[in-house]
């Protein structure tokens, strides 16, 4: 059933009707933007094949035009009847949309001669970034559509991507016709936004932004080495095919890092234009701690530079948050269980919303800087695209500016 909430300056439709889908489904073929579900986070859709329709995602989210957008299609079938890529895909993105779709990777791959997508989508390169879903709700909403669907996370530039559909409200009521509310989108979800491989150059394969399909899952699928995502730096350099290496994963790989960004704040000259960008930041600038002894240093450093009155932001497993809840100037927001990554990954842009004062954690009073306690299994998979994220909400973050206390 097609509702309007209350209150809200756009469409709230429920995942789990399919009439409702249905007139989500229909919007998006008229032109309108819709956010919906993935397993990943919301995405702000739009008909990729109609200019006006794709232009308006950049203008909702405050988005750069130069950062170009993932294509989302129901199933790798669907890609034959939309040409977005010559087809059959070349080996390795074969192998890959073999063993990895639906769900949360994307390839870049060459924009097809003749694509009818708008030249927004790509942001003029000369390839594209496609993506094959597999929440139920982004199935059914895509396989309605029948229309190849362009889209970003559904956040404002800059902040925390979201993962329910309130956040979504938060971040765009009045600026898009609606969104599909599939809930949290946890469980088996990743909570972050996908793996992006960068396979223009199928010599060179190159991790461009880590997700839940570890270097390792993609190394073991195809039997090559992908240059990893590490640190702020870089442009995708590329190696020889090498064959099958597992023992070679990360050693020696030049670095690529995978920010996905979209706020108007250039770090870097990278090869995926939206990694130049800052991203997943509160409004409080954001201190990573790499243990729980150091957290505690750090907040004590925080402590003593704020006016006594200020309060400082903890955002850790619940296990060490509860250790601190005792203390007046700190304000907890918990995220995921020790020794569980993956719970932290699914919790981390929920936490993050929380000190903005969003959702059932928020934190009542506004805090003036928060320090984060990295989780200790941050090598690789889930773990290194926390690692990522946690540095880009810190990006630029070194002393905090007393002239924001107060
Ligand atoms: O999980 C996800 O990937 C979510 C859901 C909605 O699918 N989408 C998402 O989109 O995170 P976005 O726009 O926030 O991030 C897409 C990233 C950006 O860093 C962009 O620069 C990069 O993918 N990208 C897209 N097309 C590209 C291309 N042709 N070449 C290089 N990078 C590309
Ligand atoms: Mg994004």
């Amino acid at each position: 059933m097609h509702r309007t909430a209350h209150r809200l300056r756009m469409n709230f439709w429920s995942g789990a009707s399919e009439r409702d889908t249905g007139a989500a489904a229909r919007a998006l073929r008229a032109g309108r933007l819709v956010a919906f579900p993935t397993e990943t986070v919301y995405g702000l859709g739009a008909d990729a094949t109609n200019d006006a329709a794709v232009r308006a995602i950049f203008a909702a989210k405050g988005r750069p035009a130069d950062n170009p957008l993932i294509v989302h299609v129901a199933s790798v079938d669907a890609l034959r009847s939309c040409a977005l890529t010559p087809l059959p895909l070349r080996p390795l993105a074969a192998a890959l949309a073999e063993a990895f779709w639906p769900g949360p990777l994307t390839i870049v791959v060459p924009l097809a001669d003749g694509s009818r997508l708008s030249p927004a989508v790509t942001a003029g390169l000369m390839s594209v970034g496609i993506r094959v879903p597999r929440h139920p709700v982004a199935f059914a909403l895509l396989d309605a559509a029948g229309v190849p669907v362009a889209a970003p996370s559904a956040n404002v530039s800059g902040r925390p991507s979201p993962t329910c559909a309130e956040h979504v409200v938060s971040d765009l009521d009045g600026r898009i016709h609606g969104v599909v509310d599939g809930g949290q989108t946890h469980g088996d979800s990743c909570g972050l936004e996908s793996t992006v491989v960068d396979l223009t150059d199928e010599s060179r394969p190159c991790v461009l932004r880590p997700g839940a399909v570890s270097v390792k899952d993609l190394e073991r699928a195809t039997g090559v080495a992908f240059k990893r995502p590490r640190g702020s730096s870089s442009r995708c350099q590329g190696a020889p095919l090498q064959g099958l290496s597992h023992q070679n994963g990360s050693a020696g790989h030049d670095r690529a890092d995978g920010d996905d960004g979209d706020d108007g704040q250039i770090v870097d000259r990278p090869k995926a234009p939206g990694m130049k960008y800052r991203h997943y930041a509160p409004r409080a600038p954001v201190f990573l701690a790499h243990s729980e002894s150091r957290t505690e240093l750090e907040l004590q450093r925080l402590c003593a530079l704020y006016p006594p009155d200020a309060c400082i932001g903890l955002l850790a497993d619940s296990q060490q948050c509860e250790r601190h809840a005792h203390n007046p100037r700190v304000r907890t927001v918990p995220c995921g269980e020790t020794g569980d990554v993956a719970s932290f990954a699914r919790e981390l842009y929920g936490a993050l919303r929380a000190f903005d004062g969003e959702g059932p954690l928020a934190v009542a009073v506004p805090v003036h800087a928060i320090v984060a306690t990295v989780p200790s299994d941050v090598e690789d998979g889930i773990g290194e695209a926390v690692l990522n994220r946690l540095m880009k909400a810190a990006a630029g973050q070194s002393e905090p500016a007393l002239s924001s206390a107060g």
